[in-house]
């Protein structure tokens, strides 16, 4: 929850600061962008309404290329476990690549923009990134002999051979799990081990910031920590930042690391055919954190997922052929999955891949590259608008560029700051669209349909075609659509895009998906398992959706999801630290930041290079992104007399406001004084 105004005042319930939400005005769809949008009319909403479900979602299977059509829309005879164009056979490597060639193979695929400025742009064409797709598919099957149904773990940075290696896996149906290549070695094994891969994809090193990070390093902290653990990683397949030489200092470990560079002469021009698979085969994995310490895999299926991202990156992104689109995103996020490559690239758009930091040299980066590759379609988060409209305000009047359409995702985002990203940034020429969706739905659930709904600043918009979101009480009763009242956002029905299950956990997927509202656990009816987000909400008269923020022990920083468990079970790993309890504390960039608190065991003295110990344990263990904004040493945690640590009161204090009632607390004398720390 970053809007400032949510968290006024800790008493009010939520149901009453909605109403108190100030009404925005509504800002009018550009009619040069109306005149060429894909989507024009909302006969739309027709075609996908709830009367015409599923059979709706064909038209964006039908966008697809199919070795055999799908004999079953949908199968719903097992919820929540449900199938999509079932029957179907199809390749997503074919559609991202191969079908482009016709029309496009001299046009560029893909934009890789370097973080440093002196190195050029590089531009690769549909033919190129075919040759490469299919040698590396080639070194995928026959170097590593991996087919269809197998793992592997990617941990690349944000290069071209990033989607090369993703497609390459596509090709032959090896699924493929990326991590975000900022989270550290530990987190990667842990990546490992749940999805068994016997091959670690990595390169040597990256730009981030300015430097040149060494990042095999954390290759061979991923493969000690999974051996610890139990599981061995066979190879480990390194690209090269700089093809022919080794860019890190780490030495490579025999028998285990190969240069992907070295094995590719093998395969010159080799071709691999696109395996035809089922529908409901398993594209990718990826990782999201949850309620508990272990991160989650969500196992997105081929067909269901290709139909969902490519239909809603062609009428909510409005990618044309023709675009340049550029989604800022990193592709080890689901973001990058769905909005950079696959949806993308099956529409032969050129998508550009940028290395860096958006701020770094300063603040005028991305304009710069927008005004130089002529980018009409521009994807970020509040978290980047906020840094580049705090450092940069005046930086985007200063290039020529001009968009079209803007997409903000991720975390709700302020009125404020949605102005200037719609003033400032899309020179009031721009379409925005604020997209709500997860890392579980594959693509997007709620936003305004660019050419066709009015924008209402820090409003997502409501449910996109064939998507039914509701708002439920605790008690699972539906909240009068339009009333302005907080609940929780549910989907009614299912959706192509939605992941399969959670990889190897069905219970868990129930569980947490499902369970809360599902009062039929036997029912086979769809219409008794609504998909439960985990996110407050309210509803609009105009139905327009706008997102409180989560509703568990999730916190949201700069649009990435960290788990409070997680957080608290790397603090923990300080040998001093008793006891560890995480809150998210509103920050003007990122949204929110987590604040540590910790107590000490016995005998041990707070001091700054302790808390300095705790802040670098959360980086290695989950990444730098999981910096604390503060860690705060505290001599006991505020707690309820059956021994739970009250998180509300830390939060509070933490945020500078009034703690509230503490005297039914077990020790309400600790709240002043940790209250005197701030
Ligand atoms: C959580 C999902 C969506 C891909 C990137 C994050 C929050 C997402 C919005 C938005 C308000 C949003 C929700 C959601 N969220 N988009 N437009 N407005 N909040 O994916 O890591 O799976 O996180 O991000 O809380 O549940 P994710």
């Amino acid at each position: 929850m970053s809007d400032e105004n949510i968290n006024e005042n800790e008493e009010v319930s939520e149901a009453q600061i909605a109403v108190h939400w100030k009404e925005e005005e509504y800002f009018d769809p550009n009619p040069k962008f109306i005149e060429q949008a894909n989507l024009k009319d909302d006969e739309i909403l027709k075609r996908m309404g709830e009367d015409n479900f599923p059979d709706g979602f064909e038209e964006y299977a039908e966008m697809l290329d199919w070795d055999k059509k799908w004999d079953q829309v949908l199968d719903a005879s097992n919820p929540p476990f449900f199938k999509w164009f079932v029957g179907g056979k199809l390749n997503a490597s074919y559609n991202c690549v191969d079908r482009n060639l016709a029309k496009y193979k001299n046009k560029t695929a893909l934009h890789f923009v370097p973080e440093p400025e002196d190195e050029p742009i590089t531009h690769m064409t549909y033919q190129e990134l075919y040759n490469k797709v299919n040698e590396f598919a080639a070194v995928l099957r026959d170097y590593c002999g991996l087919k269809a149904g197998d793992t592997v773990t990617l941990h690349m940075p944000m290069v071209p051979e990033l989607p090369i290696t993703m497609l390459a896996c596509a090709r032959l149906g090896v699924i493929h799990s990326q991590v975000f290549s900022g989270f550290s070695g530990k987190a990667c094994a842990d990546r490992i081990v749940d999805a068994k891969s016997k091959y670690l994809i990595t390169m040597d090193s990256y730009y981030r910031g300015g430097t040149l990070i060494d990042h095999k390093e954390k290759a061979d902290i991923a493969c000690n920590q999974a051996a610890k653990e139990g599981f061995e990683v066979d190879k480990v397949l390194i690209w090269q930042r700089y093809p022919g030489k080794y860019s890190a200092e780490t030495p490579m470990v025999e028998g285990r690391d190969v240069f992907v560079n070295d094995i590719l002469k093998d395969y010159k021009f080799a071709k691999v055919d696109p395996v035809s698979l089922d529908a409901n085969d398993t594209l990718f994995l990826m990782y999201t954190s949850g309620t508990t310490g272990k991160p989650k895999g969500a196992q997105h299926s081929i067909g269901g997922y290709m139909a969902y991202v490519t239909g809603t990156s062609k009428y909510i992104q409005d990618i044309h052929p023709e675009d340049v689109y550029w989604c800022m995103a990193d592709i080890g996020w689901i973001t990058g999955h769905s909005y950079i490559v696959y949806g993308p690239l099956a529409l032969g758009a050129s998508s550009v891949i940028f290395e860096g930091v958006p701020t770094h040299p300063d603040a005028g980066r991305p304009w710069r590259v927008a005004q130089e590759l002529n980018v009409n379609i521009f994807h970020t988060s509040p978290t980047a608008i906020r840094a580049l409209r705090r450092v940069g305000s005046d930086e985007p009047a200063k290039y020529d560029y001009h968009f079209k359409h803007m997409t903000t995702v991720g975390e709700p985002i302020e009125p404020n700051v949605w102005r200037w990203y719609y003033h400032t940034v899309g020179k009031d020429e721009a379409v925005i669209v604020d997209t709500w969706w997860q890392t579980e739905t594959g693509g997007f659930l709620c936003s305004t349909l660019p050419a066709i709904h009015k924008m209402k600043p820090g409003s997502a918009g409501p449910g996109v075609p064939g998507i039914y979101p509701e708002i439920l009480d605790d008690d699972g009763k539906p909240l009068p659509r339009g009333s302005n009242k907080a609940g929780n956002i549910v989907i009614k029905n299912p959706w192509p895009g939605r992941m399969l299950t959670i990889w190897g956990d069905d219970e868990r997927f129930v569980d947490q998906y499902y369970k809360r509202y599902n009062t039929k656990p036997d029912s086979k009816d769809w219409r008794d398992w609504p998909y439960f987000a985990g996110d407050g909400a309210v509803e609009a008269p105009d139905g327009y959706f706008r997102i409180l923020g989560r509703i568990d022990d999730v916190i949201n920083v700069a649009g990435h999801r960290l788990g409070t468990k997680e957080l608290e079970s790397a603090a923990l790993m300080v040998d001093e630290v008793g006891e560890a309890a995480v809150v998210p504390v509103p920050d003007p960039i990122k949204g929110v930041k987590p604040h540590v608190f910790v107590s000490l065991k016995p005998g041990f003295e707070a001091t700054e290079a302790l808390a300095q110990k705790v802040t670098d344990m959360l980086a290695s263990e989950i990444g730098p992104i999981a910096k604390p904004g503060k860690v705060w040493i505290v001599p006991d945690m505020p707690k309820t007399r059956s021994g739970k640590i009250m998180r509300r009161v830390l939060g509070a204090i933490a945020a500078g406001k009034d703690p509230g009632d503490v005297t039914t607390l077990a020790n309400p004398q600790i709240v002043e004084e940790i209250r005197k720390q701030s």
